[in-house]
């Protein structure tokens, strides 16, 4: 485990809605009073329309939950039919947005410059980029999952300044792990972690390598999560199933015991 504050962000994706939403918001913060929310931040991003309700629970009830989306559109305003902008995000207090996650590469088309926009769309409007990045099975299978991964990671980085690339949260998620109970051994999320600090260092330098969470993300949960935060370059985790239910994402949270 590193110096770096350990990120447990929850990624809702299609589930929930708001009246759902809140009732998980309310309890994990409930369930948050036995960690110590100052050794760790915990992050939940639900659908769209959700925020303002998350937004409105978080702030009366004072939780130790920061909030953010799962995509971002990469474009300010206009006529976007059906687009969500970062600057509607930050006006509802969001300080995170998921972007590239593999759903959004796979089922839209997202493309690496379309990821790197909305990676710049998210800074723009003063929110933290989560860039999702993480190979599938046929390149792991072809000993190609760093290579696969450091494409993604360049192509979504491009352009960031040092100040930026400081901020960023890199999520490594490899897509056979995800959603499928297949969890990452702690050894294989440590090369591919390390792999992508090392990226960083080679075109941003030390300072950013060191001070960037990477998160590893696919089939986590609060029975596997300790044996990967103990790895140097894992930061926290990207978590879907598992943060659907409050206990258990509280759990994830609390990992240090
Ligand atoms: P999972 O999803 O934890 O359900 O595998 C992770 C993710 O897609 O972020």
């Amino acid at each position: 485990m590193s110096t770096r504050t350990p990120l447990m962000a929850g990624n809702w994706k299609m589930n929930l809605d708001w009246k759902q939403g809140l009732a998980l918001v309310e309890e994990l913060g409930e369930q948050l009073k036995d960690v110590d929310t100052s050794k760790v931040e915990t992050v939940v991003l639900p659908p769209f329309v959700d925020i303002r309700t998350v937004q409105t629970a978080v702030e009366a009830g004072k939780l130790p939950i920061a909030y953010g989306a799962q995509d971002i559109s990469e474009h300010e305003s206009g006529a976007y039919t059906g687009e969500v902008s970062g600057p509607m995000l930050s006006a509802l207090g969001c300080t995170y947005v998921a972007v590239g996650h593999s759903e959004r590469r796979q089922y839209h088309g997202e493309t690496e410059q379309i990821t790197n926009n909305k990676v710049k769309a998210a800074f723009a409007a003063g929110l933290t980029p989560i860039l999702c990045v993480g190979e599938p099975l046929e390149e792991r299978k072809a000993g190609k999952h760093v290579e696969y991964t450091l494409a993604q990671l360049e192509g979504g980085i491009e352009g960031l300044d040092v100040e930026q690339a400081k901020q960023i949260v890199i999520a490594y998620e490899p897509v056979w792990a995800i959603g499928t109970g297949e969890v990452a051994t702690p050894d294989d999320a440590q090369e591919v972690c390390a792999a992508i600090r090392e990226a960083l260092q080679a075109i941003y330098g030390a300072e950013v390598a060191g001070a960037v969470r990477v998160l590893y993300g696919g089939s986590v949960k609060s029975a596997n999560v300790a044996e990967l935060m103990e790895k140097q370059d894992v930061d926290g985790a990207l978590v879907g199933g598992a943060s659907l239910k409050a206990e258990e994402f509280a759990k994830i949270a609390g990992f240090q015991g």
